[in-house]
């Protein structure tokens, strides 16, 4: 099957070091295609210019995410789930390519892989052989070393074990699962909830409208290996850029 391997990205200083970084991790996989997706009103020339100039198979789309969203949104809640809008496109994107005729001659694995993480080359192996929906460990969230799906003796998904929330239907971080094509363009509503999400049930509100507990493969030697880190970068301190900046603007970083 192909990769379809979906990055929400925006504008921000460390912007080329991330997506030359993934860049770098996916140009060893085969059969992977890149859907790039800004959050940005345009797409913009850096993005455009380094998809170019990397020899992989991409695609690359835009869509901003409002930023009055919070105005408008629940005030108890107002927090905008990052990369939510540009994930929901690529799922559309990936309905009307593939859809109708071409349906089952197309057989292919969606993966959420936000720009900033850390990918080991064994984890796109181990979702290839994805049915329904794959699971595995993810390093470094919800303040453990690594969170992780829970397996039985049996090699049944029964729970998680995390300490954020470990009630929530799907207690998983958005780089420990990934979904079959086939289920995607089965479930044709299925889309990331932008309203009303408490944080960490962003995954939760995708996975509950595609499978139960009992449909999860769980991948990576039943759990027990880590093959993704949820790495963040640190902001770089920029302080003696000053009010107009010091160094030359157009000079792309
Ligand atoms: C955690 C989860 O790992 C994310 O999958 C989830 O989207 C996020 O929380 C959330 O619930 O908001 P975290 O490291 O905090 O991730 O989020 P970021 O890495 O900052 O953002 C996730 C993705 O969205 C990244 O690929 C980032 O480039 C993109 N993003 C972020 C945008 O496209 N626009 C933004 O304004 C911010
Ligand atoms: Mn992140």
């Amino acid at each position: 099957p192909t990769l379809h391997v979906v990055t929400p990205t925006y504008s921000r200083p460390v912007q080329k070091a991330e997506l030359t970084r993934l860049a770098n991790t996916f140009l060893h996989v085969p059969n992977l295609h890149w859907i790039l997706v800004e959050d940005s009103p345009r797409r913009t020339p850096l993005v455009t210019r380094l998809l170019r100039e990397t020899s992989q198979n991409y695609t690359h789309l835009n869509v901003e995410t409002p930023r009055n969203y919070k105005l408008r949104g629940d005030t108890r809640d107002p927090r905008i789930p990052r990369g939510t809008m540009q994930r929901n496109l690529a799922l559309r994107w990936l309905r009307e390519t593939f859809s109708s005729n071409n349906r089952h001659s197309q057989p292919g694995i969606v993966y959420f892989a936000d720009d900033d993480n850390t990918y080991s080359l064994e984890l796109f192996e181990e979702m290839r052989s994805t049915r329904k929906v794959s699971v595995w460990p993810v390093a470094f969230v919800g303040g453990l070393r690594y969170e992780s799906p829970k397996v039985n003796t049996l090699g049944k998904v029964y729970g998680w074990k995390t300490v954020f929330d470990p009630h929530r239907p799907f207690a998983i971080d958005m780089a420990g699962f990934a979904v079959n094509l086939h289920l995607i363009l089965f479930k044709p509503q299925a889309y990331f909830k932008l309203r009303g999400v408490k944080g960490g049930y962003q995954e939760s509100s995708l996975l509950r409208e595609l499978v139960t507990l009992n449909d999860l493969e769980p991948k990576a030697a039943n759990c027990t290996k880590v093959l993704v880190w949820h790495t963040r970068t640190e902001k770089p301190v920029l302080v003696n850029e000053g009010e107009k900046g010091f160094t030359d603007s157009n000079v792309e970083i």
